[in-house]
């Protein structure tokens, strides 16, 4: 048998056997994968070197961390976007870089992006992948395409208005709970979680027409959605638990598992329950229905939603959508409210001002005649003259 000599190895002589051939075939592979990487990360690097970078904490760690989400963490922002107003880039660990773009000029390009092109999210979003599946905030291209189109009914200002009534009847409840809380004593309260408990509420009884009681009493589905989406935030800035094989060797991986099938099994529920109404109605009968109730739930929507060809969504799709809805509505207004009441607390001129318009609306009339949206009217700046793109989430989309 033909030896071959691997003492520059250290292993000896060895005879030069398949699985020999098959070692060296593999570490072969692996090295140009590595090479490949080495390759395109040196590129990576080279091509952002336009974006500014604030300084790293660390040269591992790079700005992981640097920004807790705290309200420290928020004016650590607000310094990063007036010390670098165009955009900037920030390193997550050695290897991940992450783009902040600010300036409307900058975001504009992203944003007018066709779907085909435009890119999403891959690392955050692929921890909420188990949960949202393909939903219109994950998925990308035709699908993405697709879904938005048949979803578009959802948006109708026919949909939207008696969903206000739910928004009141929740917040009703919540202002309930504090006034009974202050008048037993109690000082402190952790707004967000109020908030929270009363936006995934509105959500529930809007998406789902179910109402839980969350606010009053412990609903196992609304605790889910709350230990998904800490856990969801929490996994994003351990960068070993981005391996999804790590991360469900965890207890926090495990517990994630745990809330999803929970979360997908009442959805799962809800969308056999409502399509057997449907089936045993027809569909004239439970629009008439709904009619009568004035409410016609997001799940409904998504039920009816057909595409160009006549073709509707499957459970599946249906699952996703309504999951991602329950997902996107929640901690963002959320946030947006406790944002809000901070500052109004902070600034108790800002706070007469608001209380004034709102007595001056409300003078006899019902809040519900009231539609007033017009969030600029405070902005001492020329808002007319501001970017439709300044600020994302209610600007030209892709
Ligand atoms: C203050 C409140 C909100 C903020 C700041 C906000 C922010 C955003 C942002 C930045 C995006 C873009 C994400 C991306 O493309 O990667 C987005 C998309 C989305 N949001 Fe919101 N959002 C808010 C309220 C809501 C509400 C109330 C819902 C639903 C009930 C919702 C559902 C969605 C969905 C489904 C998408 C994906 C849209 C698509 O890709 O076509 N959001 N939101």
């Amino acid at each position: 048998m033909p030896q071959l000599s691997l003492s520059w190895l250290g292993l000896g002589p060895l005879a030069a056997s398949p699985w020999l051939l098959l070692l060296l075939v593999g570490a072969s592979w692996l090295l140009a994968r590595v090479l490949a990487w080495t390759y395109a990360f040196y590129n990576t690097c080279r091509r952002l070197r336009c974006f500014p970078q604030p300084p790293k904490g660390n040269w591992f760690w790079g700005h992981l961390g640097m920004v807790p989400p705290t309200e420290e963490g928020l004016r650590e922002v607000t310094q990063l976007v007036a010390t670098y107003p165009q955009g900037f880039m920030k390193w997550l660990g050695p290897t991940l870089p992450v783009i902040t773009l600010c300036h409307p000029d900058f975001v504009r390009s992203v944003l007018n992006a066709s779907a085909a092109v435009a890119p999403k999210d891959v690392i955050f979003y692929s921890f909420l992948k188990p949960w949202l599946g393909d939903g219109i905030l994950l998925s990308a291209g035709d699908k993405w395409s697709r879904h938005r189109r048949m979803l578009t009914p959802a948006f109708h200002f026919n949909i939207l208005k008696p969903y206000v009534k739910i928004f009141n009847k929740s917040v009703n409840i919540m202002h309930a709970k504090w006034q009974r809380l202050a008048s037993e004593g109690s000082v402190c309260l952790d707004m967000f979680e109020h908030i929270s408990l009363m936006t995934l509420d509105s959500l529930q009884k809007c998406v789902f027409g179910f109402d839980s009681n969350c606010q009053e009493s412990p609903s196992e589905y609304i605790a889910a959605i709350s230990e998904l989406s800490a856990l969801i935030v929490k996994r994003n800035r351990q960068l070993f638990l981005h391996a999804d094989f790590l991360y469900y060797l965890t207890p926090d991986g495990r517990r994630f598992r745990r809330a999803c099938d929970l979360v997908h099994n009442f959805t799962d529920a809800v969308i056999q329950e409502r399509r057997r109404a449907l089936e045993s109605q027809g569909v004239d009968d439970f629009l008439k229905a709904k009619a009568k109730s004035k409410t016609l739930d997001f799940i409904d929507v998504l039920l009816l939603a057909k595409d160009e060809n006549g073709k509707e969504l499957s459970d599946k799709d249906i699952r996703a959508e309504a999951d991602t809805f329950m997902f996107g509505g929640h901690d963002t207004t959320a946030s947006g409210i406790s944002w809000v009441l901070y500052n109004l607390a902070r600034h108790p001129e800002y706070q007469e001002r608001c209380r004034q318009e709102v007595r001056k609306l409300l003078r006899d009339r019902e809040p519900k005649e009231i539609e007033v949206y017009e969030p600029f009217r405070f902005d001492p700046e020329n808002p007319q003259n501001s970017s439709p793109l300044a600020f994302i989430p209610f600007s030209a989309g892709p």
